[in-house]
């Protein structure tokens, strides 16, 4: 009697992070959510933006007629991997009350999916590549003010929607000026955890 071997699918789960600091408290929650997509039996995968040479989108437009963009830097590889992803978790903090700069000029250097999806309509993912992806949405803000995460919050639901990835959590933790530091609060790196949890076990189970 021979052996079958099934191919076992391991979810694949990108962790961007938006912050210029690979320590700090956005790193942290990331992190930490991350650990719980891995514990959940997924594998995982940090992008740093911080870490990218490319430039802001230039409006060339080549990207209108091929499913790329000319500028040829450290955003091509980045087309294939946001591709074959399951799923993807998005961590930044607040800065002038949006997302970095570095951080919007990645997302839309994501021209590319949004011409093959809204102007050439022929998205990249099937239906069933897009009950799959989802994206949990990690954001921290020094102050402690009414409609601090509204700016951030609108641009990553674009970008999410671009990307085919369904807004399907978020963790917004505001006045980080008092709290100063995660890491004396494992209450907020659990909130992190236990969300990266459920998505790796959704992940799982789809
Ligand atoms: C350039 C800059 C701009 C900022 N602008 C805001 C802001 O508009 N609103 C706010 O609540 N916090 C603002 N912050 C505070 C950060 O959101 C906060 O310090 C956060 O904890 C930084 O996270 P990180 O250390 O993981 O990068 C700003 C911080 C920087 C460095």
């Amino acid at each position: 009697m021979g052996f079958f071997i099934v191919p076992i699918m391991v979810r694949k789960v990108i962790g961007l992070l938006g912050s210029p600091l690979i320590d700090g408290n956005t790193a942290k929650l990331l992190e930490r959510a991350l650990q719980g997509v891995r514990d959940a039996g997924c594998d995982t995968e940090t992008v740093v933006v911080a870490n990218l040479d490319f430039q802001a989108c230039m409006e060339m437009m080549f990207c209108k007629e091929h499913d790329t963009c000319i500028m040829d830097d450290d955003m091509q590889p980045m087309y294939g991997k946001f591709m074959s992803m399951d799923s993807l978790i998005l961590a930044t903090p607040i800065m002038t009350m949006g997302i970095p700069g570095k951080l919007k000029s990645f997302m839309d250097r994501f021209q590319v999916y949004f011409m093959a999806k809204y102007v050439r309509k022929t998205p990249f993912f099937s239906k069933e590549q897009k009950k799959m992806r989802k994206g949990l949405f990690i954001c921290i803000a020094g102050m402690n003010i009414p409609d601090v995460f509204t700016g951030a919050k609108r641009t990553v639901q674009a970008f999410f929607d671009i990307i085919d990835c369904q807004y399907w959590d978020e963790l917004l933790i505001n006045d980080m000026d008092t709290i100063q530091n995660v890491s004396v609060h494992p209450e907020l790196l659990d909130k992190a955890y236990a969300k990266g949890f459920a998505l790796g076990e959704f992940l799982n189970k789809t």
